[in-house]
């Protein structure tokens, strides 16, 4: 196993502990939330009892496979915990998700957690974020028109493609990652980005999160 995947399963292995019968979960999306799923899974078939809302329809059918009962954000009472990965974070809980293209309902259900709980190994923490691209979802009938202002803006928008055709969400919509290297002001980014019409989202996720545990080697590391 590698170092990576290693460090990817201790983290998830602590965040499992902050789980207690009868609570709703929000479950993420990328290969470190996969790990939470499968933990949790196994969690519930030994008697934990759960029920989990799901960022992304390969989540859902992971969780469905692993046994966890999925409910739906709309007949959710609440999310009481949000366990999910991500691209990049820094020490001030700011993040870039959206790698996996699931950012849309990442952003969502973090906004409605009451406790959002980031999972990593330690290649995801920078100094400032944007090493990584940007990912945005957008309605693919603005896409060029958007990707022109973008290009205006400096922000070097790339179509993001799947075996050789444009990638699509779980909402049918289009990823654009932008090259966000050297922005500073986080929050104006997001701002100026939301504002364009047809820009759904951005894998900015700047207030949301409670607590990043990293794992480190062999142990732990937390942010909060
Ligand atoms: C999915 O859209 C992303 O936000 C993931 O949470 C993020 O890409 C982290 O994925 P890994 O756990 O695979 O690194």
């Amino acid at each position: 196993m590698s170092s990576t995947t290693n460090e990817k399963i201790i983290a998830a292995k602590a965040a499992l502990k902050l789980v207690e019968h009868g609570m709703v979960v929000g479950l993420g999306s990328g290969s470190t939330s996969a790990i939470m799923i499968e933990l949790l899974g196994k969690a519930c078939r030994e008697g934990l009892n759960i029920k989990g809302v799901a960022s992304s329809g390969i989540s859902e059918k992971l969780a469905i496979k692993e046994g966890i009962p999925v409910i739906s954000l709309d007949v959710a009472p609440k999310i009481d915990i949000n366990i999910d990965g991500a691209d990049e974070f820094d020490t001030k809980l700011q993040l870039i998700k959206g790698g996996g293209g699931a950012l849309l309902r990442e952003k969502i259900i973090a906004h409605f957690a009451s406790k959002n709980v980031i999972i990593v190994d330690s290649s995801k923490k920078v100094e400032q974020l944007g090493s990584f691209p940007l990912p945005i979802e957008v309605i693919p009938f603005a896409q060029r028109k958007i990707m022109d202002e973008l290009g205006q803006m400096g922000l070097s928008p790339q179509v993001r493609l799947h075996n050789g055709k444009e990638y699509r969400t779980d909402q049918h919509n289009s990823i654009l990652d932008l090259d966000i290297q050297g922005q500073t002001d986080l929050e104006t980014l997001q701002s100026s980005l939301i504002n364009i019409p047809g820009i759904v989202e951005t894998g900015l996720f700047l207030n949301t999160t409670n607590l990043i545990i990293m794992g480190s080697g062999n142990e732990t590391k937390t942010f909060q």
